[in-house]
């Protein structure tokens, strides 16, 4: 068993620290707002630190899941960020979805102090979390990789290495662009099924299981059907995640018609008041009118 650190106890990074301690290693948490470190330590034993540096230090592997790139960039490499923390050898794994560029960044910065970083971004929603199965995309050596895949397992049903220093934080922008164009579709469907008199519990129970069927359709149909926006993963966070995704395109030069109007389409929505509803939530934009 390891000593491990985990940096960032959000709706995320509370219950997955919870299964690394389950597991039997010793964490050290680290979260900038201290009541919910102090929460994690009463539910859960080991100890909180003060900054990131002091929980990272005498970890084998240190893991994050903050906000964005400028909260992951305060957590390893700001004042008392964790990478002054750690030795040479040990392993930072960032489960931030955040942008390629800084993963690559810190990658670099990891490697002048001999430390391995690994992007890791999830997916799998506040549910995947606290169930212990999330899906892992990470980019990084596979030496460190093969080390630090057996922990991660601990919170996660799938944890797979898809290249360089980047790769995870791409193939969750890939994710981000699959989603936002399903539920922009399915919001249409759904609308425009109600505005036909249908039953829509019905339509989605028949075509469910055709070739209509999605993760979406079968999680989030029925409570956008019942106008309910409650269910995790939050639209600011997906106006994060687009804005990453558009500007790594911008780059590499693909095209994202369809993401580029759902994008505003969120922004509409934000707009609305409903920042923290759920993703599920573009359908709003339709029923209003
Ligand atoms: N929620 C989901 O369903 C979901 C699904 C997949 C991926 N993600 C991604 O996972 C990450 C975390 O999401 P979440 O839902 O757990 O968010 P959250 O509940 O808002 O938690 C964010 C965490 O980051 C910490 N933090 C933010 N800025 C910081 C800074 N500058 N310095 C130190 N700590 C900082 C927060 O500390 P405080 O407690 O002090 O605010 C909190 O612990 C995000 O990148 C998100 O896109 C989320």
């Amino acid at each position: 068993m390891a000593k491990v650190a985990f940096l960032g106890l959000g709706v995320m990074g509370f219950p997955m620290a919870g299964y690394l301690a389950k597991n039997g290693h010793e964490v050290t948490v680290y979260n900038r707002t201290r009541a919910k470190a102090d929460a994690w330590v009463a539910k859960h034993g080991g100890r909180a630190a003060a900054t990131p540096k002091a929980a990272a230090e005498g970890a084998a592997i240190v893991f994050s899941c903050v906000g964005d790139d400028p909260d992951l960039r305060a957590v390893t490499v700001g004042a008392d960020g964790a990478f002054a923390g750690m030795a040479a050898g040990t392993i930072y794994v960032d489960h931030t979805t955040a942008s390629a560029n800084i993963a690559r960044e810190l990658h670099a910065a990891a490697a002048k102090k001999g430390i391995h970083f690994i992007d890791a971004p999830v997916s799998g929603g506040q549910a995947g979390a606290e169930n212990g199965t999330l899906t892992v995309m990470c980019g990084g050596d596979a030496a460190p990789f093969e080390t630090a895949k057996p922990v991660i397992a601990h919170f996660a049903k799938a944890v797979t290495l898809l290249g360089p220093p980047g790769s995870g934080q791409l193939t969750k922008m890939v994710n981000q662009v699959c989603i936002a164009g399903l539920v922009q579709g399915l919001s249409e469907a759904i609308n425009f099924g109600l505005k036909a008199g249908l039953d829509m519990k019905q339509v989605l129970d028949v075509i469910g299981k055709g070739a209509a069927q999605s993760w979406q359709m079968d999680n989030r149909g029925k409570t956008m059907i019942d106008d309910k926006f409650d269910f995790g993963f939050a639209v600011d966070w997906m106006r994060k995640d687009l804005r990453i995704t558009l500007e790594e395109a911008q780059k590499n030069g693909a095209k994202l018609p369809v993401t580029e109007i759902v994008n505003g389409y969120y922004g509409e929505i934000q707009q609305m008041g409903g920042g923290r509803w759920d993703t599920s939530s573009l359908i709003r934009r339709l029923r209003k009118s």
